[in-house]
């Protein structure tokens, strides 16, 4: 049954709505009844494949928060977070070319295949390590246990963080992830929070760029150090940099590995088939990005007037990208609501698209593939404790808050 536009227009704030976040699905395929819909708080959600990619490949729209008419959504998208409240660019996923693509450059230089696939027995041995620490339990938490510790570990090691500083960047990583999203409402005390874990973070990394301009090593700091300097980009960029690094790769990888468990749980035959076939990895996590993203949404903002889909999309307008939506849109896909990582054409949204297409991705990839195969290795017998599980309130980057899993043990 089709709806009405004054239906269309409440079912975002469905979406946004806590009820929803362990299965916004069905409410995204309602909203794909109209590929763009103006929600009532003026708000406009693209919800198909074709337009969400036509629109992140369009100049007309940008990522640069300061230039809606709103009040920034996204704390650190204001430029605001900054040590000591100085303010200075935000971070380069919400600025828009030319100033965009000069910063994202610098970074995806120092991402070389060499260096993330250099991680990767690294990643064997952390997940490995993590799992050892609960061997003699019966039950595990997918969250605390693995998935949680598991990136900040990584990025500081790719970045040459030393080991004995590693637990302030978790308390760190907490506190600043939130500041990248949209969705998020802030109180003053989390906003005081928030500026101080800024402001420990800025003097800890202004100590550690100092050290490595004096003696260079062969760690992914160093390297952006010298194509910042080499760039005439000053200090305070790279650190907004580094911060972003360790901030957009946190929660995200949290919920792919925490998606991912609950998807193969749900799906005994798919982890059946992994235990089988290791290889098969790289597909269950391709399809889970599909399948179920922890990136639900991004959101813009239009520069201009545009037309798409039959509606114009006015000047000024908040748009929000229903990436999810997209990678489940039956115009695009085949039997989208079913998980078969099997599925050939699987080009799906969750790593966005375009000139912010996710510069992780990579480490994402390698991260997420060896939990998954390791836990599919070595736990015996797992299974749910509750389903649905226990979820974060985050709409946007949406993910389980615990994952109880009951086991006979660890091998
Ligand atoms: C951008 C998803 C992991 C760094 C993005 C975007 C998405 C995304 C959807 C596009 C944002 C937009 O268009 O506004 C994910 C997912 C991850 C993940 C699902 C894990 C499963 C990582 C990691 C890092 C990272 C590990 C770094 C260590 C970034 C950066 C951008 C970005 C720097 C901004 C790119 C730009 O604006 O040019 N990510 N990400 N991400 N991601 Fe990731």
């Amino acid at each position: 049954m089709t709806q009405t536009a004054t239906e269309q227009g409440k079912v975002f704030a469905r979406i946004l709505d806590p009820a929803s976040r362990a299965n916004p699905y069905p409410l995204y395929a309602r909203l794909r009844e109209t590929p763009i819909s103006r929600q009532d708080d003026g708000t406009y959600v693209v919800s198909t494949y074709q337009e969400i990619a036509a629109l992140l490949h369009d100049p007309r729209i940008s990522s640069d928060e300061r230039k809606s008419s709103k009040e920034a959504g996204a704390l650190a998208a204001s430029g605001k977070l900054t040590p000591a409240g100085q303010p200075s660019n935000p971070p380069f996923i919400f600025l828009d070319p030319p100033e965009h693509d000069r910063l994202r450059r610098l970074v995806i230089q120092q991402f070389t295949p060499e260096r993330v696939e250099g991680m990767r027995e690294h990643v064997v041995e952390l997940v490995n390590h993590l799992l050892d620490a609960k061997k003699n339990s019966q039950q595990i938490d997918i969250v605390d246990d693995l998935a949680y510790p598991l990136p900040v570990t990584v990025i500081c090691d790719m970045l040459g963080v030393p080991r004995e500083d590693e637990p302030r960047f978790h308390k760190w990583a907490t506190l600043l992830a939130r500041s990248l999203d949209p969705a998020q409402g802030i109180s003053e005390a989390e906003l005081k929070q928030t500026i101080q874990a800024a402001t420990e973070i800025g003097e800890y990394m202004n100590g550690l760029i100092e050290a490595r301009q004096k003696e260079p090593r062969d760690d992914m700091l160093s390297g952006l150090l010298a194509s910042y300097r080499q760039a005439g980009r000053g200090e305070r960029d790279l650190l907004v940099t580094m911060t972003l690094l360790l901030v957009a790769g946190h929660e995200t990888t949290v919920n792919l590995i925490t998606n991912g468990t609950l998807t193969l749980l749900r799906h005994p035959e798919v982890l059946e088939q992994l235990r089988r076939e290791p290889d098969l990895v790289i597909r269950v996590v391709e399809e889970l990005l599909r399948f179920d993203p922890p990136v639900q949404f991004r959101t813009r903002t239009t520069l201009t007037d545009i037309p798409i889909a039959g509606v114009t999309i006015p000047k000024g307008a908040a748009v929000a990208l229903l990436l999810a939506s997209g990678s489940r849109d039956p115009r695009r896909f085949t039997d989208p609501e079913r998980f078969d990582p099997r599925r050939s054409d699987n080009e799906h949204l969750g790593f966005g698209g375009a000139i912010h297409y996710c510069v992780g991705a990579p480490l994402a990839r390698v991260e997420t593939q060896v939990a998954l195969s390791i836990l599919a290795q070595r736990l015996l017998n797992p299974r749910m404790e509750v389903d649905p599980p226990p979820y974060r309130e985050n709409a946007s980057l949406r993910g389980p808050e615990h994952l109880l899993i009951r086991i006979d043990g660890i091998r």
